[in-house]
């Protein structure tokens, strides 16, 4: 049976001015795109192909020049800042390397943050954080800051703070860039546990043939365009 689609694009292009010399350049061209509730979706394709472009306009960080991007048939194009901002905070957990842990916090601060700008209750952040620390084997870092920690377990850290919020959408922008194999197959592991078991709509963007091998849905990108 067909799940409904939480994510729809139509006709979605970006082109991006460069600043001295004027010059265009079309990072995505015309993408069209339906991604079904609870899907565990790779982008995949060459760097420069549009995998971060596509993923910030999903995500409301960024806007298209052209076309549209639907979350549950809301087109973004319609909301005002502060929509998009509550729309980012209760409904896409990003993973991302550019929203980074935050140095001053340790682990468990970290995973709370999102959770407290959300309004979860207190008892229940601090006894989910607990719960997914352990079953992730973070339990003993939370007291620890992300310079104390390895890639793979800041990067561990931040799904949990992207998955905490329950959120319907997560992205990840190469969320195994910088692991080593075995730490990036368990980190594609306990994401596709968390769509799954929570079903959550999972959408990353990899250069990694192993992740690829994961997902359920591969989107080939090439010069922004699908292939
Ligand atoms: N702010 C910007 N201004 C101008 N050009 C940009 C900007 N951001 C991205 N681009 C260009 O758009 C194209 C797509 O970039 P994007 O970051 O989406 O690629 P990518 O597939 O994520 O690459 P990578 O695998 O290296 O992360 C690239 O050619 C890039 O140089
Ligand atoms: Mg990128």
């Amino acid at each position: 049976m067909q799940r409904p689609y939480i994510i729809t694009i139509n006709n979605l292009s970006k082109v991006y001015t460069e600043k001295y010399s004027n010059i265009q350049y079309k990072a995505l061209d015309n993408i069209n795109l339906n991604i079904e509730e609870g899907d565990f979706t790779a982008i995949a394709g060459p760097s420069g192909s549009g995998k971060t472009t596509l993923l910030n306009i999903i995500g409301a960080l960024d806007k298209p020049t052209s076309g549209e991007v639907m979350i549950e048939n809301t087109p973004l194009s319609t909301l005002t800042a502060t929509e998009s901002a509550q729309l980012r905070l209760k409904n896409i957990g990003f993973v991302f390397q550019a929203y980074n842990l935050i140095p001053t916090l340790n682990s468990l601060e970290n995973a709370e943050y999102v959770a407290l700008l959300q309004g979860v209750p207190q008892n229940r952040r601090r006894n989910e954080i607990l719960q997914i620390l352990k079953e992730l084997r973070l339990d003993n870092l939370a007291n620890r800051k992300p310079s104390e920690l390895s890639a793979g377990q800041q990067q561990r850290v931040a799904v949990v703070r992207a998955i905490l919020g329950r959120p319907k959408i997560v992205l990840a922008d190469e969320p195994t860039a910088n692991l080593d194999s075995k730490t990036g197959a368990e980190l594609i592991e306990l994401m596709k546990t968390m769509s799954q078991n929570l079903g959550i709509t999972f959408i990353f963007a990899t250069h990694d043939k192993m992740v690829m091998e994961k997902a359920k849905t591969l989107i080939q990108l090439h010069d922004g365009k699908i292939i």
